[in-house]
């Protein structure tokens, strides 16, 4: 879908509603840059990391050697704390070293995760372990949780300009429940890759497309996927409407870079699961 993958070095966004599949993907494309020998960092802001290597397991080894740094903020605790530097606190690791069960906390006291102690840790951490793949999961998370008292608009502004700065690529999820995402964000990623997901009777019907690549020629249709322990199983040879509708088969199905979908399903309308 992306004809000649993505740009190096650029920051992305991953949109799409509740449960379609975007830690699923994001994990695919760090798992990715793992097969190819390079270092890649999941920022997770949403799912606590245990969890997150328990859901995901099947990616197997690959997943084990993607690092985490947990900054998850400590939403229980509702008495205001001093602002504490998370890296302090908190370490990037492995998900082979995350324990299964218990969510690690290290710390004894709440802790204000700031927009400003994230990039601090992302700039060293960069600089450290040189990363070439990085996700923050979720930028909605970062702004609701991170950018307390910054115009949110303008926090994702100069958080992206900051990731550009970075020169590392990079996805950044959105949780967009509507057909459209505040602007910003829109304007200043240097690609979005949307996911769909419509809910019928018995089944939920999910499609993936390049709403926007800067840079490259892309795939413009809408394809089905399924969800699958090892990602998105794109369905190549479909097409599928903006209203959910499996329409016809496409007449091309070019693949390249760090997009691997995998078909093999032997085609068929029923993409429901
Ligand atoms: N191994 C799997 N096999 C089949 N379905 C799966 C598998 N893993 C996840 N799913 C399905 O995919 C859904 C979405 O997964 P994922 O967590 O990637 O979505 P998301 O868009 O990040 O969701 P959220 O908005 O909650 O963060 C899950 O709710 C589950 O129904
Ligand atoms: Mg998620």
């Amino acid at each position: 879908m992306l004809q000649g993958g993505l740009l190096g070095g650029r920051p992305y966004l991953l949109a799409g509603p509740a449960g379609s599949g975007k830690t699923t993907l994001a994990l695919e494309f760090l798992c990715e840059g793992i097969r190819r020998g390079e270092r890649s960092l999941l920022v997770t802001l949403e799912e606590p990391p245990n969890e997150c290597r328990s859901n995901h397991h099947g990616f197997g080894p690959d997943l084990e050697r993607v690092e985490v740094f947990d900054a998850i903020p400590d939403v229980m605790h509702y008495e205001r704390v001093p602002f504490k530097d998370i890296s302090m606190v908190r370490e990037v690791l492995p998900f082979g070293r995350v324990p299964w069960l218990i969510r690690r906390t290290p710390e004894l006291t709440g802790v204000e995760v700031t927009i400003a102690a994230l990039e601090q840790i992302l700039r060293t951490e960069v600089a450290r372990c040189g990363y070439s793949r990085v996700v923050i999961d979720s930028l909605t998370a970062l702004q609701y949780f991170c950018m307390k008292g910054i115009d949110e608009i303008d926090g994702a502004r100069s958080f992206l300009r900051f990731l550009s700065d970075l020169k590392v690529t990079t996805f950044l999820t959105v949780e967009s429940p509507a057909d459209d995402i505040a602007s910003a964000e829109r304007m200043l990623a240097r690609g979005e890759i949307r996911l769909f997901r419509w809910d019928r009777d018995r089944s939920t019907v999910r499609a993936i497309g390049i709403e926007k690549f800067r840079g490259s020629g892309h795939d413009i249709r809408l394809h089905p996927y399924r969800i699958g322990p090892t990602g998105l199983d794109i369905e190549l040879a479909l097409t599928i409407s903006r209203r959910g509708t499996v329409r016809r088969r496409a007449e091309h199905t070019g693949l390249a870079g760090h997009d691997r979908a995998r078909t093999g399903h032997g085609g068929g309308p029923s993409l429901s699961q």
